[in-house]
């Protein structure tokens, strides 16, 4: 019986073009640069403007990711978009995005676990692929969580940035993808990291605005404390499981949240910085979008190539936490280059029919 393996075939990131430094925040909080380099390592992050959405960045770093696979979208058959800073309460964020690329066959919805999202979707993915249910999916991690962030809190509004990256997983006979993963949660540190405003306790008031619980709430050292542990438990079991050891992967990405974590989680895995990834001096924490532009940024930088294996590891709001080893490959062998682009124009018609069209339905047939 043949095999199928879920192959990364395109990757795409998108991240808006205002940056704001440390010391840009140092004017808005009692805070310095130095302070915010010395704790996390992060120099800048990007910031969303004003057209920039969650979808948006997500619908942008998708089409490059369908651009690099060769892939039209209306061959995509499931869109996941993993977000804690989602479009809208409901519908998903990946919906909207559904339309706006026009993958008019795909079924979309998005995935809540927190800066672990991309790592639980890539699995997903490869659940879905390998068990015949799927055959070309895209998976992405798109964030505008800066719009979550009090500005005047400097335990928080340091570390977030924006931005949004895309992997498409195809299915393949070809050995390697996704080799192993291994994801957990512990609701009891719910607590820990959250947004608690706006949900079934706490709907949306004067209260809950005036008590700020719209925003990110954060107790720093216990997250510090159960990522440094859970990076290292994750990355050893999902090697393990792939019957493997730190010696066969090249390369490490993980979750871009703080330099120290990703340091000391280095140290526990007895595994060289050298061969692990960080670029979240220049973006922050971009939750769910971290391990995407951090691997497009690697590729891009030769330092992923294919055959390389890698391991993506995450913690976040939940708590959760998991990881994957991913033997890299790159575009599947195509015959006849697609335009995945020139394809947004002819689903922006495609959206506005639809919408004229249950308008006239509307008309014809009364609105109830
Ligand atoms: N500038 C200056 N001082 C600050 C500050 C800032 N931006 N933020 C906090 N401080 C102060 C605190 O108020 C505290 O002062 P106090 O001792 O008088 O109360 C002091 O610095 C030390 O705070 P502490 O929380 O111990 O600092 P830390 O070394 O743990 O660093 C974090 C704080 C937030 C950088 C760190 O805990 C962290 O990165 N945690 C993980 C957070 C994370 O990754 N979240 C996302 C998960 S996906």
């Amino acid at each position: 019986m043949s095999t199928r393996n879920a192959h990364i075939t395109g990757w795409g990131m998108a991240v808006p073009d205002q940056v704001l430094t440390n010391d840009d925040i140092a004017k808005m909080v009692d805070t310095t640069d130095e302070w915010i380099v010395s704790r996390t390592g992060i120099h800048e992050r990007r910031i969303a403007n004003s057209d920039q959405t969650t979808a948006s960045l997500a619908s942008e770093a998708a089409l490059r990711a369908l651009e690099v696979a060769n892939l039209h979208p209306g061959d995509l058959d499931m869109i996941i978009v993993a977000t804690s800073s989602p479009e809208y309460i409901f519908p998903a964020t990946a919906c909207v995005v559904q339309d706006r690329i026009g993958a008019v066959k795909a079924y979309a919805f998005d995935l809540l676990a927190a800066c672990t999202g991309f790592v639980y979707g890539i699995n997903l993915a490869s659940q879905a692929i390998k068990s015949n249910g799927a055959n070309n999916i895209l998976v992405i991690g798109s964030e505008t969580l800066t719009r979550l962030v009090n500005w005047k809190d400097r335990n928080t509004c340091i570390l977030f940035g924006d931005g949004a990256g895309a992997f498409v997983l195809q299915a393949s006979e070809e050995p390697g993808g996704v080799l192993s993963a291994v994801l957990r949660s512990d609701g009891s540190g719910a607590n820990l990291l959250s947004v608690p405003g706006g949900g079934s306790p706490h709907p949306a008031s004067m209260q809950t605005l005036y008590d700020g619980l719209h925003y990110i709430q954060m107790n720093g050292r216990e997250v510090f404390r159960f990522a440094t542990r859970v990076m290292v438990e994750a990355t050893f079991e999902t090697v393990e499981t792939a019957q493997m050891t730190m010696d066969d992967i090249q390369l490490l990405i993980p979750h871009q949240a703080n330099q120290r974590i990703i340091e000391a989680a280095a140290r526990g895995l007895n595994y060289p910085m050298e061969q692990v990834m960080v670029n979240l001096d220049r973006y922050g924490n971009t939750s769910t979008a971290s391990i995407p532009i951090a691997t497009v940024e690697a590729i891009e930088q030769g330092r992923l190539k294919p055959g390389d294996n890698t391991v993506l590891v995450a913690f976040g709001g939940g708590l959760t936490w998991g990881a994957a080893l991913i033997q890299w490959t790159g575009p599947l062998p195509f015959q006849k280059k697609v335009s995945p682009r020139l394809v947004r124009g002819y689903a922006r018609g495609r959206s506005i029919l639809a919408r004229l069209r249950r308008r006239i339905e509307g008309f014809i047939w009364g609105n109830g």
